[in-house]
């Protein structure tokens, strides 16, 4: 039996993500104070996520986005990390701070890093709010992180399930049953 479209029970609510966005803008406005940041959101898991943090960096900033996937309308990564669109503006000399939602397998920022390292940046960095630790593939690790998660999977406030779920504005675990 397949569960229909029902909102998730809170595991993260919309205030607890909130509180933590701040507190990661107001270090990462610390940290790259009198540099030229260039943040780079990764589409489209990413966007609530990079449209909230980049309102608390109280610093001059550029904002570039990349659209890659790798899912497949399933719940585990493919591996294949698919690139879906271009960066449109110049790294060189910048400072990059990268920005996903959740870091699962890897391979995700392994290809964003492959992709950006050829660019000639002053510094990559990366920032998530969610990290699944136990579900790590790749040799990567990230800067700055929200919150550290269980190897469930989640949903909402950016993070879909076959693309449905983004809006909501807490995250959720997506049900057992689901389809
Ligand atoms: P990675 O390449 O396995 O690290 O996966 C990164 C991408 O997989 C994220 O940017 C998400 O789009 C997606 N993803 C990983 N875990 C979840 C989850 O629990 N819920 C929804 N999407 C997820
Ligand atoms: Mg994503």
């Amino acid at each position: 039996m397949c569960t229909p479209y029902i909102p998730p029970e809170v595991f993260i609510s919309a205030d607890t993500i909130a509180a933590k966005v701040k507190e990661l803008g107001r270090q990462i406005t610390l940290d790259y104070a009198g540099k030229p940041l260039t943040v780079i959101s990764i589409s489209n898991g990413a966007i609530i996520f990079v449209a909230d943090l980049v309102r608390v960096i109280d610093l001059p900033l550029q904002l570039d986005s990349i659209m890659l996937a790798s899912y497949n309308n399933s719940t585990s990564s493919s591996g294949n990390v698919v690139l879906r669109s271009q960066l449109k503006l110049d790294l060189v000399g910048r400072h990059l701070l990268v920005i996903d939602e959740i870091l699962d397998t890897g391979h995700t920022l392994v290809k964003i890093n492959e992709i950006l390292s050829a660019k000639n940046p002053l510094s990559i960095r990366y920032c998530v709010l969610l990290n699944k630790q136990a579900r790590r593939q790749a040799d990567i690790r990230a800067d700055y992180v929200g919150f550290e998660i269980p190897d469930k999977f989640v949903i909402g406030y950016g993070l879909d399930f076959n693309e449905y779920y983004r809006n909501l504005p807490y995250i959720g675990v997506m049900a057992e049953d689901r389809c």
